[in-house]
């Protein structure tokens, strides 16, 4: 279990157990939509100002037009108090491609990035983007480094690679209908002092549904969607990224931390969707 519900502590810095995804703000995939962006700041405002100071982009997301929409939302925020996550697409993955990637993110984000992930496994020897995703802490770039959508063994083949820094994070897909991590990537994670951020962590919604939850969740006052996240963030070091356009998702979302399952639902739920493990 985290040894808090609000904040998990990643290299002296306390980030909320709770973040805020944007995939599918500011676009889709390599497109940008510029149509619904005073929604999507002003979701985003409302979970910062919740306590979500995780936030999770990408430079793929909206072409680049979600990292826009992030720095707009952070506006008037202290920027040590958030966690800002951006990643570098396999395509730029080459050498000679990591720095311009990263620092185009930075510019359209208006601000160091706090972690950069490689997005997924490149046709790129793994060893040639650690190291020049190791140079971009050097160059203030960015603060620490990490990994998504791979598993325990290009993990090590990765920190193999490095030097200087290690691999802080890793962002994989993870929720109650998705569990193979819990296996794998998860514990490993645990035994070498990584942050793991579960992505598509209500099944783009679909947990927010859940009968058997929602029937958890009435002895708490909690939504569905609330017990699927609390019972994620009840695995250490789960940190969990919902993305939420609408504001009362947001809200909701947010209010799945600072309270606990008791160990007796928590594990009756684990239970109940243990043919996904
Ligand atoms: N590293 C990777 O390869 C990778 C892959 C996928 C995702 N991600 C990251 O993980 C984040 C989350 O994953 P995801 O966006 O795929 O899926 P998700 O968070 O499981 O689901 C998002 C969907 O659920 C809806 N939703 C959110 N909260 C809800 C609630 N309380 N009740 C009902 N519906 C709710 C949202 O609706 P509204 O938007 O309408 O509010 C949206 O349609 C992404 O945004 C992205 O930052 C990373």
């Amino acid at each position: 279990m985290p040894r808090d519900t609000k904040y998990f502590k990643i290299i002296g810095q306390e980030v909320s157990v709770i973040g805020l995804g944007t995939w599918g703000m500011g676009g889709g995939y390599w497109t940008r939509d510029t149509s619904r962006d005073a929604q999507e700041v002003a979701a985003l405002r409302r979970g910062i100002e919740l306590g979500a100071t995780l936030i999770d982009t990408a430079e793929m997301y909206g072409a680049g037009h979600a990292e826009e929409l992030v720095a707009q939302a952070i506006k008037g925020f202290p920027r040590e108090e958030l966690f800002i996550v951006t990643k570098l697409w396999p395509s730029h993955a080459a050498a000679d491609q990591v720095e311009k990637a990263a620092r185009a993110s930075a510019k359209r984000l208006g601000t160091y990035i706090d972690l950069y992930l490689l997005h997924a496994p490149a046709d790129v020897p793994i060893c040639e983007t650690m190291r020049a995703m190791e140079r971009l802490i050097d160059l203030g770039i960015v603060r620490h480094i990490g990994l998504s959508n791979f598993g325990v063994e290009a993990i090590e083949e990765a920190r193999s690679c490095l030097s200087k820094t290690d691999i802080a994070a890793i962002q994989n897909r993870h929720s109650l209908l998705y569990r193979r991590d819990e296996r794998t990537v998860i514990p490993y994670a645990a035994r070498n002092g990584m942050m793991y951020m579960a992505y598509t962590p209500l099944e783009k919604g679909r947990l927010a549904r859940d009968p058997f939850l929602a029937e958890i969740g009435k002895k708490y006052g909690k939504t569905a969607a609330q017990v699927a996240l609390n019972w994620q963030i009840g695995l250490e070091p789960v940190v969990s990224i919902p993305k939420a356009s609408k504001i009362e998702h947001v809200e909701e979302n947010v209010g799945a931390m600072g309270w606990r399952l008791s160990r007796e639902d928590w594990e009756l739920i684990s239970e109940h969707y243990s043919s996904y493990l």
